[in-house]
């Protein structure tokens, strides 16, 4: 029975480039996940897009003194370049600033405030006397009361992953007049917590399928308990508050954009035609995977859970596969200290392929990792080359040598069918448990027991002795080949779809699923080209 699975990727603030970093945390292992699911047969549906309101866009275009809708513009369009280019493979990548994602919110936004789950009240908020306006989330910077780093905004600590609000900071200051702001009174909406907690803890208590850090993290959370949170701000720029008497207040980003997730799917049900079928996924059986950097936990397992659950009848997260973060050789990835390599750049030097292989060979799954060019380039040539790109070669320049190109009978070696299945049995459970570094290491364990064969059989001579016993060999490499094809494609989409067509296929790939077959023995194979190139 195909299972429904829905893939779901953080929304990257519309505001600058994005980094290697971002893709080996989160869009490279969401989408080697997605194409996985597709392959094994599951019905999946991948969404996101460009998260475009709040400070984070407003201090960008402010800056630039542009439009906040053009700073939003330019960066969704870069981004779509990543997603095409590295082979992030959406059913839709769309932005916050649809109609669609705006009625979506206000409907949730008005059926809670009917509930008595959203209230107003009125609060004091950090007003800038210098320039003459309330200073919301980013505008205000000041020393985290939780673990005491001097940077942290108002809306969260970078530093230990709490959310906040700007009262909260101790010596705050306006980032506008650099002068401490007064505290002015202000109404607004709140989202009430308190109504959720037990509920999610409950709920939560059962989830042990998510990471140790994100279990530990979320129950910690919700067992200090939850306040009400303000989910408007006084700002112009977002999704208005469909309540008259608040023009010129808009809602919160945060409460918005986890929103995007179901109105992405919303919207991507229309574009095809069929209105309902995003319910699939949202409110029949179906398991939903958030894809996620580790400053973004709380928002996954806490604050968009609650809105789901006061909202009801909408399914839950099933997994949010947080990673640690990667820096660049020991410094966080900065433009403006010009700290790191940015993906407009990456992508133009590189192939799609050996990016998404080093990042997840590479990937801050457990701890923290380190993005290196050299070490880009040294695993591209000693493992993408030297191993996997090798025993392709060897095996299928062999063929067209001796065989006349045509895929000999595989002489069934039990010791050959024990790896494959070894590898597969690996693989499908690593990639179903969402863990993709040791993974693929699971994968290339298998390239490099090829390469062994390969070498201890040593066909080169055995070709002129016995001719039959050498065709069998080369029909259990082209077995392996062809199953690492299958096991690899969630990795190295690229690669296995150019040898696909080199080991004589003419259909695709996705086309024959998650099995791992011999070749068709005499299948006609065209002359072999090398998959990899060996860098600089
Ligand atoms: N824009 C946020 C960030 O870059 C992530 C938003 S995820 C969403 O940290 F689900 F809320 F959209
Ligand atoms: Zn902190």
């Amino acid at each position: 029975m195909p299972e429904r699975i829905l893939v779901c990727t953080a929304w990257p603030y519309a505001n600058a480039s994005l980094h290697p970093g971002h893709m080996a945390g989160v869009y490279v292992p969401a989408d080697t996940f997605a194409r996985f699911q597709r392959l094994r047969g599951n019905e999946v549906l991948m969404v996101s897009g460009s998260d475009c309101h709040g400070t984070p866009i407003t201090v960008r275009a402010e800056q630039e003194g542009v439009s906040p809708a053009e700073i939003a513009a330019r960066f969704h369009q870069e981004f779509l370049g990543y997603w095409e280019r590295l082979g992030i493979s959406y059913d839709l990548y769309t932005t916050t600033m649809t109609d669609n994602h705006r009625r979506v919110t206000q409907d949730i936004f008005l059926k809670l405030l009917r509930q008595g789950d959203i209230f107003t009240q009125t609060m004091v908020s950090p007003y800038d006397p210098v320039v003459g306006r309330f200073l919301p989330d980013r505008y205000v910077e000041g020393t985290c009361p939780n673990c005491g780093y001097p940077r942290a905004r108002g809306d969260q600590c970078d530093n230990c992953g709490r959310p906040l609000d700007p009262q909260q900071l101790i010596d705050p200051r306006s980032t506008l007049s650099g002068q401490p702001p007064q505290f002015r009174e202000t109404e607004h909406f709140f989202l009430d917590l308190r109504r959720v907690n037990a509920v999610l803890l409950e709920w939560a208590r059962q989830q042990t399928q998510w990471r140790p850090n994100v279990y530990n993290f979320t129950i910690r959370y919700l067992e200090d308990g939850l306040q009400p949170r303000a989910i408007t701000r006084d700002i112009e720029w977002g999704i208005p508050i469909p309540v008259a008497g608040y023009e010129d207040k808009r809602i919160y980003v945060w409460f918005e954009a986890v929103i995007g997730y179901l109105s992405a799917s919303v919207e991507w049900a229309a574009l095809r035609g069929e209105p309902d079928a995003w319910e699939r996924w949202w409110k029949q059986p179906s398991r939903s995977y958030y894809f996620i950097g580790k400053d973004n936990i709380v928002f996954h397992t806490v604050i968009w859970p609650g809105e789901l659950m006061a909202y009801g009848g909408l399914n839950l997260p099933y997994d949010v596969p947080s990673n640690e973060f990667m820096n660049y050789e020991g410094e966080k990835f900065s433009k403006s200290r010009g700290v790191g390599i940015f993906m407009p750049e990456l992508l133009e030097q590189f192939d799609p392929d050996p990016i998404r292989y080093y990042l997840t060979a590479n990937a801050p799954e457990q701890a923290d990792s380190d993005f290196s060019l050299r070490e880009l380039v040294r695993r591209n040539n000693d493992e993408l080359v030297a191993t996997w790109g090798n025993l392709v070669h060897r095996t299928l320049t062999f063929v067209q040598r001796y065989f006349e190109g045509r895929a000999p009978r595989p002489g069934g070696d039990p010791l050959v069918q024990e790896e494959i299945e070894r590898a597969c049995a690996a693989v499908t459970a690593g990639l179903e448990a969402a863990r993709f570094k040791d993974t693929l290491g699971e994968a290339f364990a298998l390239a490099r027991f090829g390469n062994r064969y390969f070498d201890e059989k040593a066909p080169w001579k055995l070709v002129k002795q016995d001719r039959e016993a050498c065709a069998a060999i080369l029909g259990d490499l082209l077995h392996i080949v062809n199953a690492l094809k299958v096991l690899l494609a969630p990795f190295l989409p690229f690669s296995s779809a150019r040898l696909h067509t080199l080991l004589g296929y003419q259909d695709s790939l996705e086309a024959r699923g998650w099995r791992m077959e011999p070749l068709p023995t005499g299948q006609p194979l065209p002359p072999p080209t090398p998959l990899f190139t060996k860098l600089e």
